[in-house]
């Protein structure tokens, strides 16, 4: 099959009020020829929040988490929602084997804690103060809001797994400016 052809040249595009404007010269590569860092790049001019996912690791009885910005809302009857994990994760079947899971909405001032998440191993905990969600799961202090959780359905997709969970109480928490996570960056939401 003929490969597509993404690359456009420099073109004239009518503007909104009727005027012709010269477009930059666009050169986007064939799905084919993408490498990890290009799709990174991209995929990285969408904003996020960022959550963490904790829980009770069921084998020691003591919290863990993850960082994730890959989270999303999906539906509202039932209320279920979603985000994507990294078959690399060594946290992920932690918080698979709970009966339930949290997701914190992180608040801007939590960027430590975010960071801490992300690092794999360690105590992933040390230092942070939480309290427990009506099924006992790990509300972080100084989180937005929080979701409390079951794993609904999960789907393969490439190297990571879509998680859909289905929410079974949520509420809001601290008061706070959101995390933004942005080109690799972390920022607030200044509207
Ligand atoms: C801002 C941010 C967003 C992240 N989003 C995701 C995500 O959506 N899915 C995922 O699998 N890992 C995500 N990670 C990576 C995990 O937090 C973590 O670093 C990774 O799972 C490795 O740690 P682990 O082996 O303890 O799981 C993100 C990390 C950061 C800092």
């Amino acid at each position: 099959m003929a490969e597509t052809a993404y690359a456009t040249s420099r073109s004239d595009h009518r503007t909104a009020n009727g005027s012709r404007e010269k477009r930059h010269l666009m050169t986007a590569a064939p799905v084919s020829e993408l490498d990890g860092s290009r799709f990174r790049s991209v995929l990285g001019h969408f904003a996020t929040g960022v959550v963490a996912i904790t829980a009770i690791d069921p084998e020691t009885g003591k919290p863990t988490g993850m960082a994730a910005n890959s989270f999303t809302s999906v539906s509202l009857e039932p209320a279920l929602v979603a985000f994507c994990v990294a078959h690399t994760s060594t946290t992920w079947p932690l918080l698979r084997a709970a009966d339930r899971l949290c997701i914190n909405m992180l608040s801007e001032p939590q960027i430590a804690v975010c960071k801490q998440l992300a690092v794999k191993g360690g105590d992933k905990f040390a230092g942070v103060d939480w309290s427990q969600s009506p099924a006992g799961t790990p509300v972080l202090t100084g989180a937005l809001a929080w979701l409390e959780c079951s794993i609904e359905a999960e789907h393969l997709a490439g190297d990571h797994v879509i998680i859909v969970a289905r929410v079974h109480s949520l509420d809001i928490h601290d008061e706070g400016e959101p995390l933004v996570f942005y080109q690799g960056r972390y920022g607030r939401f200044d509207g």
